[in-house]
């Protein structure tokens, strides 16, 4: 595909704004070409920003308009059905954001319309694409072999309330970045999976998720998940054979061999050429990946049948959790400030 790719967007909220319209058009081989967001003040700011001709208040107006190769839809996960389905059956390639949907079967659905349309697709787990979490798996593949042990760690300080007033979990919306990393970490298939899952201090949700998870090559899964945190920490080891690494991703990672306590460390911007969190976090590259692969028609890495594999892990992870034991005391409810969402924030120690 020598012209450039043609994409539109179905909302220009906070998260687009901050990495998406950025990313694209940091791209010389992309047009974002037309918009569309309820909020005219946002359609407005967006365009201007991003220098977009044409906006709209109806998607489906805007699509009937406009001819893209692409859409980026990118809305809150309960609102994503309908556009998805419907860009799915025009025929167009279709990004969204994590999570894709709120349940397994939406995502199964998309990838079935995708399938029979020959859409290409992609969702946004960012971190599967950050160049540190890149070298760090490849070198303790290329060192060490299959990855044996994989730990997934996503900790937050989260003072709010229900996500988007109860109508999606935590972990569905946003631990699931954990355990998509634990999947791509471990590379196989899921086998079994044992849980824990906590409602700390009352909040009326669960904030501290607990996972073993067996994969069909072998690798052991660990994921803990905390939003009750007393600071936000995004990790991940990855263990083969006398090899191992720890990532911590907005900061660095720790690279070992053969017991040598010393080993290597690899700083987070130093390994993405920048600390632009659009580089560091892997949001530039994740959607450099989106574009290439519609220039050469190929499916994306995390294209829709692969992240409904990530949906179904955290549905399991619900069902496999324990009982909570009665023995145990609930701490007493502190004051929730706000009922915001999560987003990806510059981290403040680097
Ligand atoms: N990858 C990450 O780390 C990460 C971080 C934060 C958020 N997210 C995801 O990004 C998505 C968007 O989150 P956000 O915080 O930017 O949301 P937001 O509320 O800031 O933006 C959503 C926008 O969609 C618009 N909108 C709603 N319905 C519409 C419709 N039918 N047609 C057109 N526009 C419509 C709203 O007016 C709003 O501007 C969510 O799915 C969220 O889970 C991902």
């Amino acid at each position: 595909m020598a012209k450039k790719v043609r994409v539109a967007f179905i909302g220009a909220g906070e998260l687009a704004n901050i990495v998406h319209y950025p990313s694209l058009a940091s791209f010389k081989d992309v047009e974002i070409v037309a918009l569309c967001d309820l909020s005219e003040e946002r359609r407005n700011a967006t365009a201007a920003k991003f220098n977009v001709a044409r906006t709209f208040s109806d998607y489906r107006q805007m699509l009937q308009s406009v001819k893209v190769d692409a859409v980026y839809v990118i809305l809150p996960p309960q609102l994503l059905h309908e556009p998805v389905v419907y860009c799915l059956k025009a025929g167009l390639h279709v990004f969204t954001d994590k999570p894709p949907g709120v349940t397994p079967h939406q995502t199964r659905a998309w990838a079935g319309l995708a399938a029979r349309h020959k859409n290409l697709t992609m969702v946004g787990f960012q971190r599967r694409y950050a160049p540190i979490m890149r070298k760090a798996r490849e070198q303790v593949i290329k060192r060490g072999g299959a990855i044996q042990h994989a730990v997934a760690q996503y900790y937050k300080g989260y003072k709010g309330g229900l996500y988007y007033e109860g109508a999606i979990d935590i972990l569905t919306c946003d631990a699931i970045h954990a355990v998509d990393a634990l999947r791509w970490v471990a590379g196989g298939e899921v086998v079994d999976v044992t849980s824990d899952l906590r409602d700390q201090v009352g909040r009326g949700f669960h904030d501290l998720f607990t996972a073993t998870v067996r994969f069909s090559n072998g690798c052991l899964g660990f994921l803990f998940g905390n939003w009750n945190c007393g600071a936000y920490r995004f990790a991940v080891e990855m263990h083969a054979n006398r090899t191992s690494a720890f990532v911590e991703i907005n900061k660095r990672a720790l690279y070992h061999e053969d017991g040598n306590q010393e080993g290597e460390v690899w700083e987070t911007r130093d390994v993405a050429g920048s600390d632009d969190m659009l580089d560091d976090f892997g949001f530039r590259a994740e959607n450099r990946h989106f574009i290439d692969c519609i220039k050469s028609g190929r499916q994306p890495d995390s294209h829709f049948g692969d992240a409904a594999k990530s949906m179904e892990l955290v549905e399991k992870i619900h069902r496999a959790a324990r009982p909570e034991p009665s023995s145990v005391p609930a701490p007493p409810p502190q004051k929730a400030s706000g009922a915001g969402r999560s987003r990806p924030r510059r981290a403040k120690s680097r």
